[in-house]
């Protein structure tokens, strides 16, 4: 009896020692020279290659990007566009937007019938859905600006996964499966994916040829191989064929631009992220400007209150970003005031302590008011450079069609476009007359490439896909480490929630809320509905796995890959 009481006293002396009750989650991959976090353990090797070889982060991110191309065809690409935010050492930023662009015989109204409805499945799948690439001008940009070795260098682990294969693993085979019937209806996908119309299966040395005589092009030749050689003739001539309007005068005119980042301060973290097309910052910034007003870290880890504040804050962002937002070659959106501390003051004046702001009573597109396939890795190299990079081909392997002796998978990011101001996208987000097609135009994204720092130094690294459930991802996994001290392993690993403004519903994954928790949010007007994943992180913290936590003797870089998906692999060196 004396012993069990002991034991008892023992156990319950051990839980007051030990902080905040908060879930266990693998601990973070630790390092101390450099870190790769991304989609696929053979591109991650190929970066930590060249860091190893005494290349910058942005060598090892061009090297990544291709490795992806290969072996993440869900996501990797040639064939798609994205975004770069890179911070120096020395606190330098820069900014690549890689973004698609509209062909130029593209019309706001190319995706609807007679009568103005969508016709589906147009801007999605096929050639009609495909907006011109930026991938490969976005990298050679990004080297002739801050690369340190030749091209080829860079190329060469693509180029030998691609022409010798990789071996499939469980993850790899099963990801692959989700496309085969539409690699079925493309002859060149099918000729590479399918084994005589079935899916490959796990060992099976994937070998992609045809990819990596175009990889070769592109080593040798740079961005011309691809915009002005065989590829954009092979895509012109495949599209014209099938329904397509692509033309080489679009690839010709393509250019990646250097932009600024988006900036912000969040209890006292500095944030750097993605600018216009992309939403992404905008939406980042505002939302933590709005919630930055409330004690969130007192309120509880997804408490009702904190979920209901971060709801109306992210009902707010969302609002302004689906009917304002778009490509600042073509729109002007007031970006400082919506990430500016007065105007998340004047929203925070409109969210009731208790009670849900309709979406509706929101002014919807029209009003006047208007003037999943991605991914993302972070890298830092040994000097405390860091990359944070988001590319895609839109939904995973983009538009389900490959160019004729490319090996390329072309993007849908069409869809990403509104198709019609109030016509839900493929990511039920309904944006307006700001984000409709025009030729040449960039259609807005929600990639949201972000790096953190504190005090002037590197802080976190941090971006996933998810189309619109990409800046709440992100969002969380900040404040999960600034306001609820978790480690970057929990932050990653636990529970999300999402909210877009329309559909009017507080999205939540299993076990992000208990049964009470839902109850009282119903209570306060909430429509609470269960929602699947949708992101793969890919983190690194600086410093410690967490604030305030024990760094693991040496290291300094902590990395995390969020296990939603089948694949990926932080590593270290
Ligand atoms: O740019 C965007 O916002 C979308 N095209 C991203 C798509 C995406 O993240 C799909 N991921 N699974």
């Amino acid at each position: 009896m004396r012993m069990v009481r002991m034991a008892i006293a023992a156990i319950v002396s051990l839980s007051l020692v030990s902080t905040p009750v908060i879930a266990a989650a693998p601990a973070p991959v630790a390092a101390d020279h450099g870190m790769v976090v991304s989609a696929h353990r053979l591109a991650s090797d190929a970066g930590i290659a060249v860091l190893k070889s005494g290349g910058n982060a942005v060598d090892a991110a061009i090297a990544v990007a291709y490795a992806l191309a290969v072996t993440f065809p869900e996501a990797g690409n040639l064939g798609g566009g994205g975004f770069m935010v890179v911070r120096w050492h020395d606190g330098s930023k820069g900014f690549i937007d890689f973004r698609e662009t509209a062909p130029m015989a593209a019309t706001a109204t190319m995706y609807q019938d007679k009568q103005g409805n969508v016709i589906p499945g147009l801007s999605t799948r096929g050639y009609s859905a495909v907006g011109i690439p930026g991938t490969v001008a976005g990298l050679e940009l990004a080297l002739a600006k801050y690369g340190t070795m030749p091209r080829a260098q860079l190329l060469a682990p693509a180029i030998g996964l691609a022409r010798d294969g990789f071996v499939l693993e469980r993850g790899d085979a099963s990801f692959l499966a989700e496309g085969a019937e539409d690699f079925a209806k493309d002859t060149p996908s099918a000729a590479v994916f399918l084994d005589h119309g079935k899916p490959w299966t796990t060992g099976h040395r994937l070998v992609q040829a045809d990819l990596a005589r175009s990889l070769q092009a592109i080593a040798t030749n740079g961005a011309a191989a691809f915009y002005k050689g065989s590829i954009a003739k092979s895509i012109v001539a495949a599209s014209k064929q099938r329904g397509g309007i692509l033309e080489m005068s679009d690839f010709a005119a393509y250019k990646a631009v250097e932009r600024d980042p988006i900036e912000c301060d969040y209890r006292g973290y500095h944030v750097i992220s993605a600018p216009l097309p992309s939403s992404g910052g905008v939406v980042v910034c505002e939302t933590l400007n709005i919630l930055e007003g409330y004690p969130l870290g007192k309120l509880g880890w997804h408490s009702a209150q904190g979920v209901h504040y971060w709801t109306e804050a992210l009902r707010r962002a969302y609002h302004d970003r689906n009917l304002n937002l778009g490509d600042p070659a073509f729109v002007k959106p007031d970006v400082e005031r919506f990430t500016s501390k007065a105007y998340a003051a004047k929203l925070r004046g409109n969210i009731a302590p208790d009670r849900a702001t309709p979406s509706a009573s929101l002014p919807a597109p029209g009003s006047g008011q208007e003037g999943s396939s991605t991914t993302h890795f972070s890298i830092v190299d040994a000097q405390g450079n860091a990359v944070s990079l988001t590319y895609t081909l839109n939904d995973w392997f983009g538009a389900r069609v490959m160019a004729p002796g490319t090996g390329i998978l072309l993007n849908d990011e069409m869809d990403d476009f509104s198709s019609k101001p109030g016509a839900p996208n493929m990511y039920g987000l309904v944006e307006g007359a700001n984000n409709a097609i025009a030729p040449g135009k960039r259609p807005m994204s929600s990639m949201t490439p972000t790096i953190l720092t504190k005090d002037g130094k590197l802080f976190m690294v941090v971006g996933t896909p998810g189309g619109s459930h990409i800046p709440t991802a992100v969002l969380q996994v900040i404040s999960n480490v600034v306001d609820y001290d978790m480690d970057l392993g929990q932050a990653v690993n636990a529970p999300r929630i999402h909210e877009q403004w329309l559909p009017d519903k507080v999205y939540y994954e299993r076990y992000a809320l208990s049964a009470d928790t839902i109850r009282i949010l119903e209570g306060m007007g909430h429509q609470m509905e269960p929602m699947d994943y949708w992101n793969q992180i890919a983190a690194i913290l600086v410093g410690a796995p967490g604030i305030g936590k024990k760094p693991l003797g040496d290291a300094t870089l902590y990395g995390v890959i969020d296990p939603r998906l089948p694949t990926g692999l932080a590593e270290g060196y």
